[in-house]
């Protein structure tokens, strides 16, 4: 199993480029099983989901040429099932379910299991694709659903779920009739599939709002698309230049998706400005303590919580952050304990006292960004080195880091097969 060796104490500067977004482009391929033909998907970051995904579309029949970052997609013979190996390694395969059941008529996906972050239940993806009139019964751990032809209904969701809405846009893209989804997640991601629908001849309007129209249509058209750029790679890397009191131009992502967060950053007493078309981070004074609570977008996003909290550990005062998103994601609280921090958790709630300085010790990563605070926190002690081990969850999302934060003058190295 790989480890990251970070020397700290330097801080960061020059330019990082932002890779394509994760969370855009895995709905994206499984919109590819919504037509016959070939799609073509540009700006894919070279990431272990991205792997993942393909070799899941392959199990369902597609021929996928998978070389980020570019990804091709072909090939009309569907069988409509997702295996446990498979849903196991990536949760996000649940994105499949949808798409399958409109093509065919019928899916049988496994159920994702919890994760290190939440039991992550999918109960709205089914709720909402019962209500298109899909048949599903659940037996030994597989969603089995079948439906002829879908129809378009209302369905309102009960919380705003990212990947329940993505696949219920996508069934409907299919289904007779127009179908209304209320109360949906907001996400830029969500846009950008209502984007690639709409590129696919369906009509999906209101997508980035609560209420989202999709008029379906009997058959779809392969696409061309390039994915928008990674939100939260963008803004690691402005917390990782925050942190470490660097400067640096970051390349290939806009501000506007990031508003909530810039605001955060900014209140910490770091400066962020438009410089062109890339994003100039600077810190030269101290940092600030600031409140944060996780919320769905455009609220400040759970995917940043780990990442700001490391911030607020080396912050002067005490910060409190609140996760409301998902019900175990502190588990970067201990290790960032045994690098020094000062982290004390009450409930959903951690209060972060911050600390002159971090040192640096062997920490394990435990999710992707659970993975990237450590990587933060290992730039940023100024004692010893860091090791992070288990970094296979850090390459499931971030594509090449050790070399994008080596090029900015990070002193950071992978070390492959290291024993877990
Ligand atoms: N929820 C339910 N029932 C459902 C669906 C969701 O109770 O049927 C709950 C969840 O348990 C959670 C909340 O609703 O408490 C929101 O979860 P959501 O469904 O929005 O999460 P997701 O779609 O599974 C996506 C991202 C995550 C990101 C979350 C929240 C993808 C592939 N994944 O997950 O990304 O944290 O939205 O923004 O888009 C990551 O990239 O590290 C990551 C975990």
């Amino acid at each position: 199993m790989d480890a990251i060796r970070i020397v700290g104490g330097t801080p960061i500067e020059g330019r990082i480029r932002i890779s394509g977004a994760k969370n855009a482009a895995l709905p994206i391929l499984c919109a590819t099983l919504l037509s016959d033909g070939e799609s073509l998907l540009r700006n894919v970051p070279a990431l272990r989901d991205i792997e993942t995904c393909s070799d899941l579309l392959r199990t369902i029949g597609r021929e996928v040429s998978c070389a980020p970052p570019e990804v091709r997609v072909g090939g009309s013979d569907i069988t409509p099932e997702a295996p446990y190996e498979l849903v196991k390694r990536m949760r996000a395969s649940v994105l499949v379910l949808g798409p399958l059941l409109a093509r065919c008529g019928r899916a049988k996906v496994s159920l994702p299991g919890g994760c290190q972050i939440g039991s992550r239940p999918i109960d709205q993806h089914l709720k909402g694709l019962e209500a298109l009139g899909a048949n599903i019964k659940l037996d030994r751990g597989y969603v089995i659903a079948d439906a002829p032809r879908l129809r378009g209904a209302e369905v309102v969701f009960d919380m705003p779920t990212v990947t329940g809405t993505e696949n219920l846009m996508m069934a409907a893209a299919l289904a007779k009739g127009t179908t209304t989804l209320v109360n949906c997640a907001r996400e830029p991601e969500i846009v950008e599939l209502a984007r690639v629908l709409n590129k696919m001849g369906a009509r999906v309007s209101g997508a980035g709002t609560a209420s989202i129209s999709i008029e379906g249509q009997d058959e779809l058209a392969p696409f061309d698309h390039a994915i928008i750029s990674d939100r939260i790679e963008t803004g690691t890397y402005m917390v990782a230049a925050g942190a470490t009191g660097g400067d640096l131009l970051i390349e290939g992502a806009p501000l506007s998706d990031l508003e909530a967060l810039v605001g955060k950053l900014r209140a910490a007493g770091i400066s962020i400005t438009a410089e062109g078309e890339a994003i100039r981070v600077q810190r030269q004074g101290p940092l600030r303590a600031v409140n944060t609570t996780t919320s769905p977008h455009p609220g400040f996003p759970t995917d940043m919580q780990a990442q700001f909290m490391v911030l607020m550990c080396v912050a002067e005062g005490t910060s409190r952050i609140t996760e409301t998103i998902f019900e175990n994601r502190f588990m970067h609280v201990p290790e960032l304990r045994r690098m020094g921090a000062k982290i004390a958790v009450e409930g959903h709630t951690a209060f972060v006292t911050g600390v002159p300085e971090l040192t640096g010790a062997e920490v394990m990563a435990t999710d992707l960004r659970a993975s990237a605070s450590l990587v933060i926190a290992g730039l940023v002690a100024t004692d010893e080195e860091t090791t992070i081990r288990r970094v296979y969850h850090l390459d499931r999302g971030y594509e090449k880091m050790e070399a994008k934060l080596a090029a900015v003058g990070a002193t950071v190295e992978r070390i492959r097969g290291l024993s877990p």
